[in-house]
């Protein structure tokens, strides 16, 4: 596959700009897509003439934003999508009008997108988390925090291992290659800490209109209780794949580089966390994508596997009565993941580390 040092980067959200404005300070050139009913962060941008960067990433940076599929598809042969998951699939019908089988997909997140991405694509990838943590406000980004690494793998188990290392050539963090999508998915440590954290606050969240810390102030150690619990059953999915999860505190330690004990600890003494204002309404993405995109898809994948899925199921139905959206119909279930008709027992071969591990051991050999 030849892949040019461009990037096309679908998505001009806050993670999308400050993943733009990071390639562009490294010498990557980039093309950012704004669809063209999304353009609110983009009309800011290019009113003001450059992208306005405050905190980690400082300075100021001209991008040049597209509302054309067919500029980004023509601009670079590598396609970042850093839209919502659920903005993902009306990007896949604008990407779907193209031949895209010598390119390369990354969706940051992915959520499983290789597994609803019904078209044929030179490679796949699909992150755990976006390298940023980071807001926009009229045209201003402000870049709270930056992951060291993240984890990151490819639907193909067959892939030239040259492509590997061009991924990570192109990515401003250190990657871990993970054994599949799955691992990755069950890595997105978001489905355990925003659904509860919101959920547990909604009272707070509505009545201060947001007005307080999200995870200072609202995660305590009731909260964190129901956290592990759902982090027990996303770590027993792992194990029926033979994977060895880590906690979600211990993966996010390990993307942000950090040593904290527990959530708590985490919530009130991590810089990146712990000065993030609650949002100002309950029908925010930390349930609109995270329930319907990570905690449905993981309450399909154990009780396939025939886990004990209570504790998440029971965070999906109190998301459902609070918003009165059928997640588990709207959602990423085994229907939309084209896993519906597979048996348990093709399902963790599917998805077996074994391969994955093999993969590894050619590219670090390769990089010898
Ligand atoms: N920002 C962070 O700190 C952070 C941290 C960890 C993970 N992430 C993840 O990274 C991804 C991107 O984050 P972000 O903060 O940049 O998200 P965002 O601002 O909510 O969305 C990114 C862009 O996608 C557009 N979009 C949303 N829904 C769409 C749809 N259905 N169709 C087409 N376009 C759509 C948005 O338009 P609108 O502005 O009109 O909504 C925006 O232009 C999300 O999955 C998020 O969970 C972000």
């Amino acid at each position: 596959m030849d892949l040019h040092p461009t990037v096309s980067i679908v998505g001009a959200g806050p993670a999308g700009f400050a993943l733009a404005a990071d390639l562009q300070s490294r010498g990557t050139s980039v093309l950012l897509y704004s669809h063209p009913t999304r353009r609110r962060h983009a009309d800011h941008v290019e009113s003001n003439g450059h992208l306005r960067a405050s905190g980690i990433l400082e300075g100021s940076t001209e991008l040049r934003v597209t509302s054309d599929m067919a500029e980004i598809v023509a601009f670079s042969l590598v396609i970042i999508l850093t839209v919502p998951s659920t903005g993902q699939e009306t990007v896949l019908q604008e990407l779907k009008k193209f031949d895209l089988r010598k390119y390369a997909i990354i969706a940051i997140p992915g959520n499983l997108f290789s597994l609803i991405a019904d078209m044929e694509v030179g490679c796949v990838f699909e992150t755990n988390l976006s390298p940023y943590s980071c807001r926009m406000e009229q045209g201003g980004l402000t870049v709270m925090g930056k992951k060291e690494l993240i984890f990151i793998a490819a639907l193909q188990r067959d892939l030239d291992p040259a492509v590997y290392e061009t991924i990570e050539s192109i990515f401003p963090t250190e990657l871990k290659w993970c054994s599949s999508i799955i691992e990755v998915c069950l890595s997105n440590v978001n489905g355990v800490f925003h659904p509860l954290m919101m959920l547990m606050n909604a009272g707070r969240i509505e009545s201060t209109a947001g007005d307080f810390l999200l995870y200072r102030d609202g995660l305590t150690p009731a909260v964190a209780n129901a956290m592990v619990a759902i982090d027990r059953v996303r770590i027993a999915i792992g194990e029926a794949f033979g994977l060895s999860l880590k906690s979600s505190v211990d993966i996010s330690n390990e993307c942000y580089g950090q040593s904290f004990t527990d959530f708590v600890d985490l919530a009130q003494n991590s810089p990146p966390h712990n000065r993030l204002m609650a949002p100002s309404d309950i029908q925010n993405r930390n349930i609109s994508e995270d329930v319907p995109d990570l905690l449905v898809p993981w309450c399909c994948l154990a009780e396939k596997l025939e886990i004990d899925a209570s504790p998440i199921k029971a965070v999906i139905m109190l998301a459902e009565m609070t918003t009165g959206v059928n997640y588990m119909e709207t959602g990423r279930n085994l229907q939309r993941l084209h896993l519906e008709n597979v048996s348990r027992e093709e399902l963790i071969e599917r998805f077996s580390p074994v391969l994955g591990k093999l993969v590894n051991s050619t590219l670090s050999t390769s990089r010898l």
